[in-house]
């Protein structure tokens, strides 16, 4: 199947490693204009060289912490001047800590709120303008398969990804009348940096191996095993393309039927 992505031009934030880095290569190879943005500049060199050396596709580089309004209204300026234009917005950030409730208090709800839910607003604030003037406008965003089945220890993450879904349903209709669909993909278990030091934190926890931790969660994973980050980039890749133009307002889970709710 054709995606039609070629020439089109997408921002993916917090894009140097991970969901991010594999959505934003994906693109690349698609033929897309790709503007990848998270805070290192030096892991964002390495994210485009790997994309570059994969693809044979540039990709433009912004400097951006999603807190920073600045940051963000600079990196949508800069993906739009790359890729003359701006077709597709991928809003992704790093997850907030654990912890059970009575353990966080206020400054670390604020944080977690600004970087997980507010960072989507300012984002699609600042893009829709030129979403809405792209013949395939498209929104997808990263949260995680806690926004169908809440994950023990994970109270601020439960909490800020049911607003972004909440958000996202919300952006479906109000932006359909502009062409624009908006859907997001949820993450169940893929092998990321992140996923690796949650397992170790858990192992520690627990006082038992990582291989164990491991174990027990691919045991509730009816695919037997973790996702991939290519697997996971696939699902953002075609609900962001052309190719996908009557699904909107939805929530995907990428978790190798994890999750078991209908
Ligand atoms: N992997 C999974 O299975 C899974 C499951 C559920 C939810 N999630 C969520 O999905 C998202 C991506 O996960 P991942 O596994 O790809 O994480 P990861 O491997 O830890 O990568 C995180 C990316 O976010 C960037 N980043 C972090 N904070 C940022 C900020 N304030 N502004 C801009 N960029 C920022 C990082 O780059 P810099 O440090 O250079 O900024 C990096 O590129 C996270 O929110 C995670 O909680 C993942």
């Amino acid at each position: 199947m054709n995606l039609g992505l070629e020439q089109k031009s997408v921002l993916v934030t917090a894009a140097s490693r991970g969901l991010g880095l594999a959505s934003a290569q994906l693109f690349a190879a698609e033929g897309a204009k790709v503007t990848i943005a998270s805070r290192n500049e030096e892991s964002l060199q390495r994210a485009a060289q790997q994309i570059q050396t994969a693809t044979g596709q540039s990709v433009n580089v912004v400097k951006l912490d999603v807190n920073r309004p600045e940051d963000i209204a600079r990196a949508i300026e800069s993906a739009e001047e790359f890729g003359d234009g701006l077709d597709v917005l991928v809003c992704n950030a790093g997850g907030p800590p654990g912890g059970s409730f009575i353990q966080l208090d206020d400054s670390k709800w604020y944080q977690a709120f600004e970087q997980n839910l507010l960072s989507v607003v300012r984002l699609t604030r600042g893009a829709i303008p030129y979403l809405r003037r792209s013949s395939a406008g498209r929104i997808v965003n990263i949260t995680s398969s806690s926004i169908k089945q809440p994950i023990s220890g994970l109270v601020l993450s439960n909490t800020m990804r049911a607003g972004v879904w909440g958000l996202t349903k919300t952006l479906s209709d109000e932006f359909g009348a502009y062409g624009v669909l908006v859907n997001t993909v949820g993450p169940g278990r893929i092998a990321t940096d992140r996923i690796a030091e949650i397992d170790e934190v858990t192992a520690q926890r627990e006082g038992i191996d990582v291989a164990q931790v491991t174990e027990k969660f691919i045991a509730q994973i009816p695919l037997g095993r973790y996702g991939q980050p290519e697997e996971f980039a696939r699902a953002v890749v075609f609900l962001a393309s052309p190719a996908n133009t009557y699904i909107t307002g939805q929530a995907l889970l990428v978790d190798g039927g994890m999750v078991k709710n209908l």
